[in-house]
């Protein structure tokens, strides 16, 4: 049941915030574009929140228990003994060719069809996202994004000095006449709008998925207005139980480049995604990851293309797919039952619910009370480059297993219901005073992003 069927949020554009402190000696010396990697401010929290003894609804780590190990260790050892020496070795900065070849498979499931000599392997899909920034960002772009939006992406367009310009979604995605609005109003500004960043398939955070009808609509608006697409999908074969529509690159060969991963459909301890891109863009990104790293990891590689080339991957995909389907599943009725006064999205895929709170309450505000009750999750105002999403939060069902998650939603209700009383017996601003919440979309702690 989607219980959200409003807006999800609009917001503005982002503003850029200091980072390191006058305790730092070398503060002066750092780039500018360091100012847009300020640790964020409910890092300590995280800390706290990695304790056994709290349930931790925040982090977005894939369940990587439900891979069995001898998929994984018997296709390392083949790899050592017929390739050993190839796999310790620096490899193409393009990527193993039959790595390449078979990632055409995985794209094929989602209605891609490509050259593997477009698909450039990178150090996980984040850090394809490093090298297109890289490429096309100057102090002063603008990036449009979803609002909200996956928050290590935007903190890598703020280190490039990039403005962040949200756009907003409900339940079917991406809105297409506000983003028409949107591109309108910024070209009377005078900016200069470099791409559209969105994440069409089970949005990380908001669980949504961009409707069949909006896709198309969505790239004739970016061609119209010549705006390059970054597609970023590491979730779109994860759906629970419709297939969602096909990606946008299946559409768009020219205008979309297009981000995978090995990360949520395998493990991401090896670090390997892709970029497929239009031929000229394909050229820089390999130049630009050569200069980054000379080679994606030789052994992660050809360990993946061991595993897909031995083990039914399709059919480990459907038992991930079981995984996240069950606890989404507990997620949302321990919702319905514990936190009737709340509203949130219900996805069909990926790995997160979006959830908005009462009219008052402040998710960041609220957040100590709740690590103090055992329980934590990721405030919305981190997914914002505005300090929009104070009403919001991030609820992760993908890690914690449908025990933990009945417990976590327990606990967090006991917390949303101190608050309304709180908010009742003093009025005002909700969650308690002096704390309201700001603008934050630096960096969360790796296993929360
Ligand atoms: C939307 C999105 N993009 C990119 C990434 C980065 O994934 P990886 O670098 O592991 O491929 C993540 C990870 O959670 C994500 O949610």
């Amino acid at each position: 049941m989607i219980r959200e069927k409003k807006r999800i949020h609009v917001t503005q554009q982002g503003r850029p915030s200091s980072s390191g402190n006058n305790l730092d000696p070398w503060y002066s010396s750092y780039a500018a574009r360091a100012a847009g990697l300020a640790a964020s401010e409910v890092r300590a929290l995280f800390a706290v929140a990695s304790r056994p003894e709290v349930v931790s609804l925040a982090g977005g780590m894939p369940y990587v228990s439900a891979l069995p190990e001898d998929l994984v260790t018997g296709a390392m050892d083949r790899v050592m003994r017929e390739q050993g020496p190839t796999a310790l070795q620096y490899g193409s900065g393009q990527g193993v060719p039959a790595l390449r070849e078979q990632i055409l498979d995985v794209m094929a499931l989602e209605g891609i069809s490509a050259s593997a000599s477009d698909i450039v392997v990178t150090t996980g899909s984040q850090h394809a996202l490093e090298l297109f920034s890289k490429l096309f960002l100057d102090p002063g772009d603008v990036v449009i994004s979803e609002g909200p939006s996956y928050v290590t992406a935007m903190v890598i367009f703020k280190s490039y000095q990039a403005e962040i310009s949200h756009v907003p979604m409900d339940d079917d995605g991406l809105e297409p006449e506000a983003l028409r609005q949107r591109i309108a109003a910024l070209k009377a500004e005078g900016k200069r709008i470099k791409f559209l960043y969105t994440i069409p398939t089970f949005h990380n955070p908001a669980g949504v998925t961009l409707a069949e009808s909006r896709r198309a609509e969505i790239l004739e608006i970016a061609k119209q207005n010549d705006i390059l697409v970054l597609e970023d999908n590491p979730y779109g074969l994860l759906y629970f139980d419709k297939e969602p529509p096909k990606a946008l690159r299946s559409l768009d060969e020219d205008g979309v480049v297009y981000l995978g991963t090995f990360s949520k459909t395998l493990a991401p301890g090896f670090r390997v995604g892709w970029a497929l891109a239009p031929h000229a863009i394909r050229e820089k990104l390999i130049l630009a990851n050569e200069a980054a790293i000379l080679c994606p990891s030789s052994f992660s590689q050809l360990v993946i293309s061991e595993y897909l080339a031995s083990a039914d991957w399709k059919g480990q995909i459907e038992t991930f797919r079981g995984v996240y389907r069950e606890r989404k599943q507990t997620m949302i009725a321990a919702l319905e039952e514990h936190l009737p006064m709340c509203t949130w999205t219900d996805p069909n895929g990926g790995f997160y619910v979006w959830l908005t709170l009462p009219e008052g309450l402040d998710s960041k505000a609220m957040l100590p009370r709740a690590v103090k009750e055992l329980v934590a999750y990721t405030p919305g105002t981190a997914f914002y480059g505005d300090g929009g999403g104070a009403q919001n939060m991030r609820l992760s069902f993908c890690y914690p297993t449908p025990e933990q998650i009945r417990v976590g939603i327990r606990r967090l209700a006991n917390v949303v219901n101190g608050e309304l009383d709180l908010l009742q017996t003093f009025g005002g601003s909700g969650s308690l005073p002096g704390r309201a919440s700001s603008s934050n979309y630096n960096a969360p702690p790796p296993n929360m992003s």
